[in-house]
């Protein structure tokens, strides 16, 4: 058989895996992923999160333990959530922002084991402590119908990060999807003198069906839904505008979230952001995994790993996720 006469051969770049080695387009490394973990007061044991195989709801000790590990596996960011006992949560949300409110117990417990070793994150938003779930407080609308008030939600979460900053937090991470809430946060810091302390910035987060294995996480209160707030799935240009106003107002990262189902939006806001962009690989996109590999559907391992890259392909500089230190110990 005569050889075909090509100009080009992309294979022969396919040969042996050095060769793919170093053709290689993107990098998967510990410090591109944050480990995200839940801690819940009142409890004695860690409890398993059902939906979630393999995360947990840590107590504060079980939690250190768990930073410990992402410490030795390279991991450089933790993203904390906090569960508070029912008793503790009221129509406002007020344990977000009391001192003896488990997130913020449990930031000052990480900073004063690991001081800088590790950055600490910490998720600025209401929705685990208010009785209603929702992501702010409530009032009606001038034709009486419920809402949940943007104005009134900003000034709560300005009052929780600078919980969170006295806390030790290294970076708050409003998630409301309130208008103005980047600003706001800004400004109450500063006032503070919290100068140093960074915003990363959910900017086009989607009211997603991808969330639900979470609302199992956090013991979510939540009837109802979040689509007067959140983002519609079908909109792109709404989350570029959401992105640049973060910019304007000040955020030092921004953020996509769910990634899987929205990575053409991570590859947009990548080609333009002036700051790091980083996605969230979510609690469904976690679940459809576990649930498929343990079917013995699909290899585990190598679809986390493919998961990841994919993200990290599409221009997200960092991936929030719960495989992070699991991962972190497989590449290093
Ligand atoms: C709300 C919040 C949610 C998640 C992170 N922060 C849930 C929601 O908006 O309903 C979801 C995270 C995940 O699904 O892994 N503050």
């Amino acid at each position: 058989m005569t050889a075909l006469n090509l100009q080009y051969r992309p294979r022969r770049l396919r040969a042996t895996p050095a060769l793919r080695k170093l053709v290689s387009e993107t990098q998967l490394r510990p410090e591109h992923l944050i480990q995200v973990l839940f801690v819940r007061d009142g409890i004695e044991e860690p409890q398993p999160i059902a939906s979630m195989p393999g995360q947990y709801q840590h107590t504060l000790d079980s939690l250190l333990e768990q930073v410990e590990q992402a410490v030795s596996a390279g991991i450089q960011c933790i993203d904390l959530f906090g569960v508070p006992r029912e008793e503790d949560k009221d129509a406002d949300g007020t344990h977000a922002w009391l001192p003896e409110g488990i997130l913020n117990r449990a930031i000052a417990q990480v900073r004063q084991r690991f001081g800088d070793t590790i950055t600490i994150m910490a998720d600025t938003c209401l929705d685990e402590f208010t009785s209603h779930g929702h992501c702010g407080p409530l009032s009606t609308d001038r034709f009486g119908q419920p809402i949940v008030d943007n104005d009134a939600s900003v000034h709560a979460y300005s009052q929780m990060a600078l919980a969170q900053a006295r806390a030790g937090a290294h970076i708050v991470s409003p998630s409301g999807m309130m208008d103005g809430q980047v600003q706001a946060i800004r400004q109450a810091l500063d006032a503070e003198g919290f100068y140093d302390v960074a915003i990363m910035a959910y900017s086009a987060k989607y009211a997603s069906a991808f969330f639900g294995p979470f609302r199992d996480a956090v013991g979510s209160s939540l009837e109802g839904d979040r689509k007067s707030y959140q983002q519609d799935p079908a909109n792109r240009r709404e989350g570029l505008h959401e992105v640049r106003l973060d910019i304007e107002e000040g955020a030092d990262f921004v953020m996509v979230k769910p990634a899987m189902a929205y990575l053409d939006i991570v590859s947009e806001v990548a080609d333009f952001s002036p700051v790091p962009v980083a996605a969230y690989q979510v609690s469904g996109e976690y679940a459809m995994i576990e649930a498929a590999a343990a079917a013995g559907w699909v290899d585990r391992e190598k679809i986390i790993l493919e998961s990841l890259t994919g993200i990290r392909r599409a221009g997200a500089d960092i991936i929030l996720t719960y495989y992070a230190t699991e991962v972190a110990s497989w590449l290093s």
